[in-house]
């Protein structure tokens, strides 16, 4: 079986958040079950080095003007994936974000990610000699457009699947871009892309794809209600005979306690006496006291979606109660100022890295005892099964991917010795202040506390059930049976 993957970031050529660590791992764990991927990607600077220094590169097409400038695709191959680049300088090599420069989108986003979404559709439509993919996978609305490509164009057979990442991005702009689009213009109606008056990426390709996946079940229920929908819930749920919700699994081999080479030292379930040192090391590098006391950690991104704005008003109350924070985070300017004005008032209890680092994400959850993922809405979510790979117990909100993949320590949980972490609901002050209150309880019996993530440790967080998922939706379309 051959796949296109049209992506616009994968790990570890660029990498904004999750959809990176996704479309970096899924060729791989496809390709244990029998399907080979080719992943399309932007030749945005990061990935152009990348490949060039693989040495790998070759040219494969080229146009003179594509979109408003000379462009071309190349192959290369990088960390065991299969790449086809489109390298568009007028479009992607640029300083800046991937995406905007600080927070401001680039208001080209709309042509730039029409351009990649169209190479991906005239590879489906057989371009290049030799490639003909049988099914076309697209991530996110970046590379939505590429299924309206599709089905307008010549295209139209091919099999496609969409995976919603995250449905607070999706790709709307004015209906004055239209025109140069270089659909047809029977193209602006609800059947197609229009979406509120304007063009919707997302929307456009939910509309046009053969199947949809969501990356959990219960997010893929959520973004059927109006609620978790935003706006686009009335077209799900009509379409909820194609939807699936098929939760993302983390590469064991970037994630293994037993040979991470980011670890200042090596552990596992069988001797999480080990993780000590690592405890150290993030003592120091925090500016914490060094004693016995709850260790709590965040990895995030600083957004509303991740609930940081309730996290910041527990801090004070976290600390009275006897834990300590190693906050590692980046995004929002006034959640960031908060968290350094909250270590400020508690040094030693509180530490601060404001800032994107791989390295350190690995030994902090390698290290704290708990991570906390108190988000708004989750997808699916992979810090906390970061967390559970490494033994740093998950404190999370019960939505999305978070209530799928973490089993929450209540009394019968508890007792029958499944539980993995801590779950809460509804985000606000007092739940979370209570969660972290359970943890702290559990925390104070060592053998509880041992029990708890010697088990998280065992939760199966691979990919291989997830790919055969995947693989599941895949074969039901060639065969014509899904939805
Ligand atoms: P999202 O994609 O919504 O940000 P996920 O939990 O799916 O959330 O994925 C986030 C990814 O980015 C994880 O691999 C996480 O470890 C990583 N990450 C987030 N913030 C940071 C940071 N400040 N430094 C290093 N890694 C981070
Ligand atoms: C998005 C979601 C996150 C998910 C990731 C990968 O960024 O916010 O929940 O884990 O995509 O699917």
């Amino acid at each position: 079986m051959r796949i296109l993957a049209v992506a616009s970031e994968a790990f570890p050529l660029v990498k904004t958040g999750g959809l990176a660590d996704v479309a970096g791992a899924l060729p791989l764990a496809l390709e244990r079950h029998g399907a080979h991927t080719t992943t399309l990607l932007p030749g945005f600077p990061k990935v152009m080095a990348r490949a060039h220094s693989s040495g790998t590169t070759h040219q494969v097409w080229s146009w003179n003007d594509f979109y408003g400038g000379w462009a071309e695709l190349i192959g290369a191959e990088v960390a065991g994936l299969d790449l086809l680049i489109l390298n568009a300088p007028h479009l992607f090599d640029r300083p800046g974000g991937i995406y905007g420069n600080g927070a401001v989108d680039w208001p080209d986003n709309w042509r730039r990610f029409a351009a990649f979404s169209r190479a991906g559709a005239d590879i489906a439509g057989g371009m290049l000699t030799g490639y003909k993919p049988d099914l076309v996978h697209v991530h996110d609305w970046q590379a939505a457009l590429t299924l309206a490509y599709m089905r307008y164009g010549a295209a139209n057979d091919v099999a496609s699947v969409i995976t919603v990442h995250n449905l607070a991005f999706q790709g709307q702009f004015g209906a004055d871009i239209f025109g140069e689009l270089g659909l047809p213009d029977d193209a602006m109606s609800i059947h197609g892309v229009e979406y509120y008056g304007g063009v919707g990426f997302l929307k456009a390709g939910l509309k046009a794809a053969w199947a949809i996946t969501t990356v959990s079940p219960t997010y893929a229920q959520e973004i059927c209600t109006p609620e978790g929908g935003m706006g686009l819930d009335g077209l799900l749920s009509s379409r909820s005979n194609a939807l699936t919700g098929i939760v993302n699994g983390i590469d064991l081999e970037q994630w293994d306690p037993r040979t991470d080479r980011h670890l200042p030292q090596h552990f596992s379930a069988d001797d999480l006496g080990a993780r000590r040192g690592n405890r150290h090391a993030v003592e120091q590098r925090f500016a914490l006291h060094r004693d016995d006391s709850l260790l709590l950690c965040l990895v995030s991104r600083l957004t509303w979606q991740k609930g940081i704005d309730v996290l910041v008003d527990c801090l004070d109350e976290i600390v009275s109660m006897g834990a300590k924070l190693a906050l590692l985070g980046n995004g929002d300017p006034s959640f960031e100022a908060a968290f350094h004005a909250a270590a400020g008032r508690h040094p030693g209890r509180i530490g601060v890295v404001t800032g994107y680092d791989e390295a350190l994400s690995h030994q902090i959850t390698a290290g704290a005892d708990a991570i906390l993922v108190p988000s708004r809405f989750e997808p699916c979510g992979l810090t906390q099964l970061h967390g559970l790979r490494y033994g740093c117990l998950p404190i999370v909100t019960r939505t999305g991917g978070l209530a799928d993949t973490i089993i929450d320590a209540n009394e019968a949980a508890l007792t029958a010795g499944v539980a993995t972490g801590f779950q809460f609901q509804p985000l606000a002050h007092q739940p979370l202040i209570n969660a972290v209150r359970r943890a702290l309880h559990v925390h104070r019996e060592p053998a509880d506390w041992q029990g708890m993530q010697v088990q998280a440790m065992r939760s199966d967080v691979s990919w291989d059930h997830s790919a055969k998922c995947y693989i599941d939706v895949y074969r039901s379309l060639l065969r014509g049976t899904h939805g």
